[in-house]
C-alpha cells in the first residue's frame, strides 16, 4: 500500500519524507489556503522533495477554464498528478489529460457509480472520501470495499483506489485489508500508526533491565 500525506505544509512533508515511507503527496485548495503560501511555489517545493505523485487541484469548475488550469499545473513538475473534481467537466479534462500521459487524480468521489466513470475516463487515481461519508452517518469504508471489488472485476481499469479523507489509523488498516492501492492522510494519522501502549511499556522495561546489566553495546 502506498502512503501519501494530505498536506501542503513543507515542514511536515520534509519530516515524513525522512522516514522513507512517503510515496506521494495530496493537496487541495483548502490545504493551500491553510499553508498561506503561493500555490505554484508550494507545489514546486513539494515536487523537489518527493519523487512520487504530487496532487495539485484545479480551482475552476467550467471545462475550458479547468483545462487551461490543468495545462498550467502539469508544467510544475514531472511528478504532478492534476486533481480534478468528479463532475462531467472534470472527467472530460481527466480523459484528455490521461490520453496525453498526464497523471490525473479524480477527487470528491462519494459513490461507486462515480468511481466507475473515473476509471473509464482513464484516471490514475480515484479519491473516495471516507471521513466525510462517516461524518454524515454513511459508511465510508463500505464504499472502498465496493470500488475495490468493481475495479478487480475489470483488470483493464488502471485506476488506483486512493483512500482519502482519512480520520484514524483504522481507516488505513481497513483500507489495506480491502486491497486499496493508496491512502492519503493527515500527518498526525500517519504518526499515530507507530503507536501502541504495549510497545511503550515493553520498551521502558527493556531500557530499565538493560541498565541493570551495566553493559554497553558500543
Ligand atoms: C484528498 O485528496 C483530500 O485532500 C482530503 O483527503 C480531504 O480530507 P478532509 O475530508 O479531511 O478534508
Amino acid at each position: 500500500m502506498k502512503f501519501f500525506v494530505d498536506t501542503a505544509d513543507i515542514n511536515e512533508i520534509n519530516d515524513l519524507a525522512a522516514t522513507g515511507l512517503l510515496d506521494g503527496v495530496t493537496t487541495n485548495p483548502s490545504l493551500i489556503a491553510k499553508s498561506g503560501r503561493d500555490f505554484k511555489e508550494v507545489i514546486k517545493d513539494i515536487c523537489s522533495v518527493v519523487d512520487g505523485p504530487v496532487s495539485a487541484e484545479v480551482a475552476s469548475t467550467e471545462y475550458d477554464a479547468m483545462l487551461a488550469e490543468a495545462n498550467e499545473i502539469r508544467t510544475w513538475g514531472d511528478n504532478i498528478a492534476v486533481k480534478v473534481p468528479l463532475t462531467e467537466a472534470g472527467l472530460k479534462v481527466c480523459k484528455q489529460l490521461s490520453d496525453e500521459g498526464t497523471m490525473v487524480n479524480v477527487t470528491l468521489c462519494f459513490s461507486a457509480a462515480q468511481a466507475i466513470l473515473a476509471a473509464k475516463a482513464g484516471a490514475s487515481f480515484i479519491s473516495p472520501f471516507v471521513g466525510r461519508l462517516d461524518d454524515i452517518s454513511s459508511d465510508g469504508m463500505r464504499l472502498i470495499a465496493e470500488i475495490c471489488t468493481i475495479y478487480d472485476n475489470y483488470p483493464q481499469f488502471d485506476t488506483e483506489v486512493l483512500v482519502a479523507s482519512i480520520r484514524s489509523p483504522m481507516h488505513i488498516v481497513e483500507s489495506a485489508k480491502m486491497g486499496a492501492h493508496v491512502m492519503t492522510s493527515p500527518p498526525d494519522v500517519i504518526r499515530a500508526l507507530y503507536k501502541h501502549p504495549l510497545t511503550d511499556k515493553g520498551l521502558a522495561a527493556f531500557v530499565e533491565d538493560w541498565k541493570k546489566t551495566g553493559q554497553s553495546i558500543l
